[in-house]
This record gives C-alpha cells, structure tokens and sequence, in this order.
C-alpha cells in the first residue's frame, strides 16, 4: 500500500503518519467498530465515487446494529470521502471508512466510551490479481463456517466478525487456492471471505438470499440490477456445495474483487473451466457502470 497525504479523521484532514490510535481503543481490543470499502474509478470526466451514499448507509446501518453513535450522515460521510479524494489527487483507488470505539474503559460495555470516524484511501489494483479477473480463480469450501445470526451480524461489516474471513482465508491459501466460501451453519453455501457468490446453471442466476447470513453486498445488487436488464433476472434461494459443482459458472462480487470468475471450486473445474458467457457479460456490464459507459446509471456515481 502507498501512503496518501491525508486521511480524514473526525473531521478534518491529518498527515497519514499522523493517524494513529491508542493501545487501548475499545475497538482494537474487542473489534467493536464498523468499516466500508468502497472503489474510485477513473472515468472521462475524472475520479468517479461508486454509489458512496449506498455504502455509508449500510456503514450507519453496521453502527446502529453495534448501538455506535456516529456523529455524521451519510452523506456528510461520502461527502468527506470524496474530498479526502481530490485532496490525496488520486485517479482512482479504494475508500476505506472505519468507525469504532476508542479509548477510556476496558470494560465490554462500551456505552460512554469515545467513538472516532476515519476515512482513508490508497490506490488498489485488482484484490484477486489481474489474472484472477480474466481468467478466474480457484476457491476451496472452507471448514470454517459463516458466522451466524445467532452468535453475530452476518449483515453487518462489524470489523470483529472479520476474524471468520480471515481465518477462511488463511487455509484456503496455505491449501494453494485463491479464495474460500463459506458455508452457512445449515450447510448452505453463503459466500466468499469478503465477497458475495453467484452461480449459473443452465442459464439460470442464483445468488444465496440475505438470511443465509451474507453480508448485503453493493455490488451483488448491482449486478443484480444489471443482469435483470439484459434478461437474466437473479433468483435468491439456498445453494449447496453440490450445486458449486454442478455449476456451468460462478463468480464473486464485491467492491475489492469486482466481477471474479472462479474456475475451479475443490479442484473440479466450474463448467468449462474458464470464465462463460454470463459472468462475462456481468462483467463488461459492470465495468460500462462504474467506469460512467452507462447512461442508465449515472446516478450510482459521484465525481470527486
Ligand atoms: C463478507 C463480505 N461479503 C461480501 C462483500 C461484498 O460487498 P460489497 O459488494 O458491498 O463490497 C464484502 C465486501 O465488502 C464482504 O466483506
């Protein structure tokens, strides 16, 4: 990661080095806080938001479901965001937005204990490799199960229910493959470490619906939106690791990883073993949108 000039905290913008916590946050210790990620493209008319107001909606939804007061809107936050981005004169690149409890008690209840709001940002290529996008991943179904309802807020990008990818993610690649998914404590598929799934058979678009226990992706129902238009509506109901591989093609979505193709799920091959038609056209749809090619969504841009 290259350093930026600034970075927003609480309000105003502070030197990159300059953007340290203390040991004992509340947030550090506990993973009480809530995060976003969100991307920047480079388009004709320069650095373009994608669909910042949607993200840091779903960040105030994360903080509420944690009982985080948050001093900003959310548009005061995209508008924060899309001035630390003009400040740093980046083309492009990736937001990140962090709120969390900062110091003053080490007790569990953090009720009275500060909160702080952060926003970075740095340039960020593709989060599953060049290679990944053209030509798809590998993804082995982890041992490790998606954090439940029960026990947490799969919906909700708490930062201490990040362990569960990381701990995914971490086998898959020690066992050599790109990316983990994730079944739910049912056995249904829920998702990848930090992306949504989406499986075609037989030119039918599945993707696992929100109580499987996904997070509500921005990009799933981007892409959602964009097959409907050109006829390939998106069913939500359960998938099972057998429908992985019985699959003619999966792919990933999310903000890091865009639109990725996966290729092989437990070493067999996803179809034909290489990205098909559907994911390509979800694909190009979605470049054409975040990228400003497409008229009809206009408005899922902000231009910094
Ligand atoms: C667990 C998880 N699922 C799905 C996604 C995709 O969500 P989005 O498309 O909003 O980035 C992410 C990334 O934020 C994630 O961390």
């Amino acid at each position: 990661m290259e350093p930026t000039q600034y970075i927003w905290k609480d309000g105003e913008l502070i030197g990159w080095d300059d953007a340290t916590v203390h040991v004992l946050s509340h947030g550090l210790h506990y993973g009480t806080g809530a995060f976003e990620g969100i991307r920047v493209y480079e388009t004709d008319r320069g650095p373009a938001v994608f669909r910042p107001t949607e993200h840091m909606e779903r960040l105030a939804r994360s903080c509420r479901a944690l009982s985080i007061p948050v001093d900003w809107t959310a548009d005061e936050l995209a508008n924060a965001a899309k001035e630390l981005f003009a400040a740093n004169g980046l083309r492009s690149g990736y937001i990140r937005p962090i709120v969390f409890y900062g110091v003053g008690s080490m007790d569990l209840n953090p009720s009275g204990v500060e909160v702080h709001t952060f926003i970075a940002c740095f340039g960020f290529g593709p989060y599953l490799g060049e290679d990944g996008v053209e030509n798809g991943i590998t993804v082995t179904v982890s041992s490790w199960r998606r954090i439940t309802h029960e026990a947490l807020m799969p919906n909700a990008k708490i930062t201490g229910g990040y362990v569960n990818s990381v701990l995914a993610i971490q086998e898959a690649v020690r066992g050599g493959y790109d990316e983990a998914i994730m079944l739910n404590a049912d056995g249904f598929v829920a998702e990848g470490s930090g992306e949504n799934l989406f499986v075609v058979r037989d030119g039918a678009v599945t993707t696992p619906p929100l109580a499987t226990g996904v997070l509500e992706g921005v990009t799933r129902s981007t892409v959602m939106t964009l097959l409907e238009e050109d006829g390939h509506p998106v069913d939500q109901h359960q998938v099972t690791r057998t429908d992985l591989y019985y699959a003619d093609e999966i792919f990933l979505t999310g903000t890091a990883a865009e639109v990725t193709p996966v290729r092989e799920v437990d070493d067999h091959p996803v179809g034909e073993g290489k990205p098909g038609r559907i994911t390509r056209l979800a694909q190009e749809r979605f470049m054409a949108a975040v990228t400003g090619r497409d008229e009809r969504h206009a408005d899922w841009l902000e231009y910094v």
